[in-house]
């Protein structure tokens, strides 16, 4: 049976496991030159409705150097623009690729996709979640803290998508997670809902950044206004000013407290300048697990590990 990664309530504890273990392995040997090829002949189709930098090159070069191929498709130039059913275009790319990953808005698209198709979907970030970002996100904090047990996680800013998949991670894995939110910018209800089929007891939910990051190991943060939302950003600065990362905020954090951003950052509004540029930041390394996180999805979805 093939398996999609819509959200991280899709996997199991061992799952992600399996996929921290398989990513650091995989970062492991291609910093030695060793080459796995083991998606040789396979393709991967990105059907991408919102811009990307990070997710989508992340994916094509994961994609080439398994040996496989991605083949990317803005929304614009495919027939879905024209009012093609996403059934029909599920079935039709079924035919073609061995995986397909979707950004788009609504999240039901990539639900919708993946009832329809008979491979693997996965969700490269919608309005509700960004799945693939938390996997490696967390394999950066195994790196350098050595696991996530025991670690305070704080997210400091909006309710948004990225905020979303840290609570289903935190609700699978038992994570200790504080979200930070103005009022009216929180978590929607029906994903701390669904979080509860989980264990929840370690998630707590506040509008006060100070207070939320004491004695925090992870402080993350994300734009204040997401992909979509982009007009409402003069009116939630305002509303946000509180919640910047910058020194003051971390001066309540552990001294080695890891400040983490998904990025792109947005520099003097949901994170300072010179936090942002601090010489031992690790956004770069975040960023560039993405690559090695998305070989062990890849991987694992294709040949059905
Ligand atoms: N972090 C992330 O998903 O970045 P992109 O929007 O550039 O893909
Ligand atoms: N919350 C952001 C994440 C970008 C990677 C957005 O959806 O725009």
């Amino acid at each position: 049976m093939k398996k999609d990664l819509l959200s991280l309530l899709d996997l199991e504890k061992d799952d992600f496991e399996t996929l921290f273990k398989r990513a650091i392995q995989l970062k492991e040997r291609y910093a030695k030159g060793i080459l796995d090829k083991l998606l040789t002949g396979k393709t991967l189709g990105l059907i991408f409705d919102k811009k990307s930098t990070r997710t989508r090159v992340a994916f094509e070069t994961a994609m080439i150097q398994l040996g496989g191929h991605p083949i990317y498709m803005s929304t614009q130039d495919t027939q879905i623009s024209r009012n093609e059913p996403a059934k029909d275009t599920a079935r039709v790319l079924s035919r073609y690729i061995d995986c397909l990953a979707m950004r788009t808005f609504d999240h039901s698209l990539v639900e919708e996709f993946a009832k329809s198709s008979t491979i693997p979907v996965i969700n490269a970030l919608t309005d509700s979640f960004h799945p693939c970002q938390i996997l490696s996100d967390l394999m950066t904090i195994i790196e350098y803290k050595g696991g996530y047990e025991g670690i305070k996680i704080v997210w400091v800013g909006d309710g948004n998508n990225v905020a979303n998949s840290w609570v289903n991670a935190a609700s699978v894995l038992d994570l200790d997670l504080t979200v930070a939110c103005p009022d009216g910018f929180g978590i929607d209800a029906h994903i701390i809902e669904a979080a509860s089929a989980g264990n929840k007891s370690h998630i707590r939910f506040t509008n006060d950044p100070m207070k939320a990051v004491k004695d925090a190991d992870v402080v993350y943060t994300d734009v204040w206004a997401s992909m979509g939302d982009e007009d409402e950003l003069s009116k939630r600065i305002d509303v946000f000013r509180d919640f910047q990362v910058n020194k003051s905020l971390l001066s309540q954090a552990r001294k080695d407290v890891l400040v983490m951003h998904c990025l792109p950052a947005h520099r003097g509004e949901e994170i300072s300048e010179d936090v942002l540029e601090d010489k031992n930041s690790v956004f770069w390394d975040q960023a560039e697990n993405k690559r090695h996180m998305h070989k062990a999805i890849l991987e694992k979805l294709i040949l059905r590990n």
